[in-house]
């Protein structure tokens, strides 16, 4: 019988943190998509199509909402708003698009956005990463929220942000997705240092590294571009100076949360990860995933 009342204790328990839970993921989307010009001047890179007509936008959004992370915040320049009107539900083309017998082109789609609420963020100047978090501040609720960026596709069992979410939940700290790389890629990437292991894929980061030479790398662990965050990385984001290149760097603030103690954990991902960043990357995604 006690047993019985510590496993529903455990079960209440569990059920109240994972409550305040992690909802709000920040989607950085603002950047000018240099590697995809001339195309990029009218084009998002974002719309790039992956499969079946399916842009990298809709997989990664799709991913956080399996993730359960219902409330997304896309940081868009002001010439590309329409990845925010993507995700609003066109009646007018459903309704045109039933008469034809057409409308499940769009079923897919539907769902997802009637899941979701998306809220775009207006990012005025192409600052990094770090400022493009920065700039959803406001609209941060909870404790933990997540960040993901929409060039790195995974495909997996369990989505890749939920790996993420559970090691957040479990240890009650920021959490950083990596796999390895090999030696040619580690400089295209951000890199971690780590010490112990805490569980199974589960490390303790003890710095991080944008995109080092490989000499100067501190493992072959590269960062693949989801997050979890604890809302103290907005102070970090305050005070972490411009990078050489012009731009505060989301990893500058998370080596800042580290050096100020608050826990930070990598979390190696179980799936498949692909490259939709530059030309000939994102070419061969489209032909793995056609194959
Ligand atoms: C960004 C990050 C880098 C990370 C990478 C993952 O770099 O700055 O730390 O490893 O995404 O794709 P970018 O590819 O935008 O240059």
């Amino acid at each position: 019988m006690q047993q019985i009342f510590l496993g529903l204790f455990f079960l209440i328990q569990f059920f109240f943190v994972c409550a305040d839970d992690i909802m709000q993921v920040v989607i950085p989307a603002a950047g000018l998509g240099t590697r995809f010009m001339p195309m990029t001047k009218s084009v998002p890179k974002e719309f790039v199509h992956i499969k079946d007509g399916t842009p990298s936008i809709e997989y990664v959004v799709r991913e956080a909402a399996d993730s359960g992370l219902t409330d997304v915040i896309l940081v868009v320049s002001k010439g590309k708003q329409s990845l925010v009107e993507y995700f609003k539900i066109d009646h007018a083309l459903n309704a045109f698009l039933e008469t034809r017998g057409k409308l499940h082109y769009l079923e897919k789609l539907n769902e997802l956005c009637l899941s979701i609420s998306v809220r775009g963020v207006i990012q005025n100047a192409p600052l990094g990463t770090g400022h493009a978090v920065m700039c959803a501040r406001e609209y941060i609720t909870g404790d933990y929220f997540g960040v993901l960026y929409p060039d790195n596709p995974i495909v997996s069992d369990v989505p890749a942000m939920k790996q993420l979410i559970d090691v957040a939940n479990m240890f009650d700290a920021s959490v950083i997705a990596v796999q390895e790389v090999s030696e040619d890629l580690v400089s295209a990437y951000g890199v971690i240092a780590y010490e112990e292991q805490y569980a199974e894929n589960v490390y303790r980061v003890t710095d991080v590294v944008e995109k080092p030479k490989l000499e100067d790398a501190p493992s072959n662990l590269a960062v693949i571009g989801r997050y979890v965050l604890s809302v103290d990385i907005f102070d970090s984001l305050e005070i972490i100076p411009l990078s050489l290149t012009g731009e505060y760097w989301l990893t500058d603030a998370i080596a800042d949360l580290i050096r100020c103690g608050k826990p930070v954990l990598a979390c190696r991902i179980n799936g498949k990860l692909f490259d939709t960043g530059n030309p000939k990357n994102w070419f061969e995604t489209v032909a793995y995933l056609h194959e």
